[in-house]
């Protein structure tokens, strides 16, 4: 991995693991990839090379892939979960028509690909509580069958073509430098930016509503530490279940009072979002994941809460 593109380098994920690579992996030029729109600013724009990406265009990625002697993709391109039931048509074209473009190119120019899959890709016949790596995968909402078919599109271009794809299916993601935009397991980032402004806490997601979720440094430890893994060990590719905390929104309410004490909750349910939530497993088992490449999350509840917190009390100056 030296020469990589990360195509949504805006977003969530992409902010985080652009600055990462750069920072961690000598000798590394990372490609910012966005769309208009959507530009990089500050230390991600001045910190490398950025480029217009768009997913839905195989020639601009060609281009790219090309001119940079790009060895490895980062897939972050997708419309969350709530979004996607919104526009399905679009979720499709950027999930699917776009991992197409990308997974061409890579067959053409010889480039590892790591396109995320999610906890979205199982449904409601899926074992809820350890699900397994190899179980049902039958979900109902659009962001989930985009997902299971990139986990089928990308092992046939491992199997048909020896295309080096690889990826997990993430948790709930929870972070302090970018907001996720209209997914199911938003509630848990938002809760505590609500703490730490002393706002009211509006909750979509009903009390006892289990989800994996994951603090942000352990996802991307994982989106690096499998795209440099020994590729003898791996028996699974795409994608690995990989976990780190299980909670519903009364514990996690409880974990941040205990830091921030006047913290209001109220519960609103989204019919939409919690349609999804009650179809997605409670906990995985990511023992595979732990055998094949080592994966060991380091942040429990606990630990990010404090780190959560601190980092948005520097950010809001509430100190
Ligand atoms: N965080 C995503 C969502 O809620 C799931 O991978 O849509």
């Amino acid at each position: 991995m030296k020469n990589v593109l990360v195509i949504g380098s805006t977003g969530q994920i992409g902010s985080e693991l652009t600055m990462k690579i750069r920072r961690e992996i000598p000798g590394s030029t990372v490609v910012a990839g966005y769309i208009p729109g959507a530009e990089p600013k500050g230390e991600l724009l001045e910190s490398g090379p950025a480029e217009v990406a768009d997913v839905r265009n195989a020639t601009q990625l060609a281009d790219i892939v090309s001119r940079y002697r790009i060895d490895t993709v980062y897939n972050l391109a997708a419309l969350l979960s709530a979004v996607a039931e919104r526009k399905p048509l679009m979720a499709w074209d950027i999930q699917m028509n776009g991992l197409l473009n990308i997974l061409e190119v890579a067959r053409e120019k010889g480039c590892a690909v790591f396109t995320p899959s999610s906890i979205g890709s199982f449904g409601p016949e899926t074992p809820r509580v350890n699900t397994p790596q190899d179980t049902i995968q039958r979900p109902r909402s659009m962001y989930g069958v985009t997902k299971v078919a990139t986990e089928l599109l990308s092992d046939y271009y491992f199997h048909k073509y020896g295309v080096d794809t690889r990826a997990v299916r993430f948790p709930g993601l929870i972070s302090n430098v970018t907001l996720p935009g209209g997914g199911t397991t938003d509630y848990a980032v938002e809760i505590y930016y609500a703490a730490v402004k002393g706002e009211e806490f509006v909750c979509p997601i009903a009390p006892g509503t289990y989800m994996d979720m994951m603090y942000m440094p352990d996802a991307l430890k994982a989106a690096v530490d499998l795209m440099q893994a020994d590729p003898s060990r791996l028996i699974h590719r795409n994608a690995f279940n990989v976990a780190a905390m299980s909670f519903e929104p009364e514990t996690l309410a409880a974990e941040i009072r205990r830091h921030i004490p006047s913290l209001r909750v109220r519960y609103e349910v989204d019919p939409v979002r919690q349609a999804i939530a009650n179809s997605w497993p409670d906990k995985m088992d990511d023992s595979c994941a732990r055998a094949e490449w080592d994966w060991c999350p380091s942040y429990d509840l606990p630990a990010m809460t404090v780190d959560m917190i601190a980092a948005l009390k520097k950010r809001f100056d509430t100190e």
